[in-house]
């Protein structure tokens, strides 16, 4: 049962299902991601966690139950989610190829050059101000990344990792209230996890404090940067909670710890 919504849940999934057909990948899920909290789903291959991620993203519309975003009804459409101060990054990278890391970024704030966009279509002269904090915002958040160096690179020349750092540099220029994850750790090596890990425990202290969805394989990633946990199982939320009693939940550990967990990368 999930309690009323008011304005301080940020993003709730109220009875969420899901069905592909006669396979029912999400099962009466709720969940809630606070403003300033961190949120894992974790749980199996296969147990619905990028499912749950593509219904809070729009990707895929619940067959029952609904979503609220601070209380309000809120049906997500993945190209009207910046306006509303969510960003995300999915599995993989995801940048535009044509377009330099700076530009790839710049991007990411969409909703901010929207003015100069119109302004640009109807002849109006473009707000060179605009674009040039944006660019400066832009390099700021390369250099906090660590990967300034390569603002005028183009993606196909990077590491993964730095790949990734600029996918979540895009996210992150929008200045997101939410930001959703989909295996931000994939196909990272511990170092890199390690300085990912201290990136995502940092986020509730940005700005005006960001919520997480973090959707991860990673055991280590999520247990140390999440306040709350939520898993999966066959579409059913099986457990929920802060990491240290899911860590000992034995139903946890039967459903996750005891499956096979994939390695690193190997989701699409
Ligand atoms: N578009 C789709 N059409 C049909 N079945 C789907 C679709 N997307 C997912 N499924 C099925 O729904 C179930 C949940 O899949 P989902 O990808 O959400 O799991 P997951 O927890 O992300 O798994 P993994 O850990 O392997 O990434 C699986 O049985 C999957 O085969
Ligand atoms: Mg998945």
């Amino acid at each position: 049962m999930s309690p009323p919504a008011t304005a301080a849940d940020g993003l709730a999934l109220h009875h969420v299902g899901v069905r592909f057909g006669g396979l029912v990948a999400l099962d009466d899920v709720s969940l809630r991601v606070p403003p300033g909290r961190v949120v894992g789903v974790i749980g199996p291959n296969g147990a619905g966690k990028t499912t749950l991620f593509n219904v809070a993203c729009g990707f895929v519309r619940p067959t029952e139950g609904s979503l609220t975003l601070d209380g309000r009804p809120f049906r997500p459409r993945p190209h009207a989610l910046t306006r509303l101060g969510i960003a995300r990054t999915l599995q993989g990278v995801g940048l535009f190829a044509g377009l330099t890391v700076l530009e790839n970024v710049v991007a990411g704030a969409s909703h901010t050059a929207r003015a100069g966009f119109a302004a640009a279509l109807f002849g109006l002269p473009r707000s060179d101000n605009d674009e040039r904090r944006l660019r400066a915002a832009a390099l700021d958040l390369l250099a906090e990344l660590g990967i300034g160096k390569y603002a005028d690179a183009v993606p196909a020349t990077l590491p993964y990792p730095v790949r990734k750092r600029v996918a979540l540099a895009r996210a992150l220029i929008a200045r997101p209230r939410l930001l959703l994850l989909d295996e931000p750790a994939g196909g990272l090596g511990a170092d890199d996890v390690a300085e990912l890990a201290d990136l995502v425990r940092a986020l509730p202290g940005r700005d005006d404090g960001c919520a997480v969805l973090l959707v991860e394989h990673h055991m280590d990633l999520v247990m140390s940067v999440c306040h709350d946990l939520v898993v999966l199982d066959f579409g059913k939320v099986i457990a929920a909670g802060p990491p240290e009693r899911i860590r000992d939940d034995p139903r946890v550990t039967e459903a996750y710890l005891g499956a096979d967990v994939p390695a690193e990368g190997s989701a699409s």
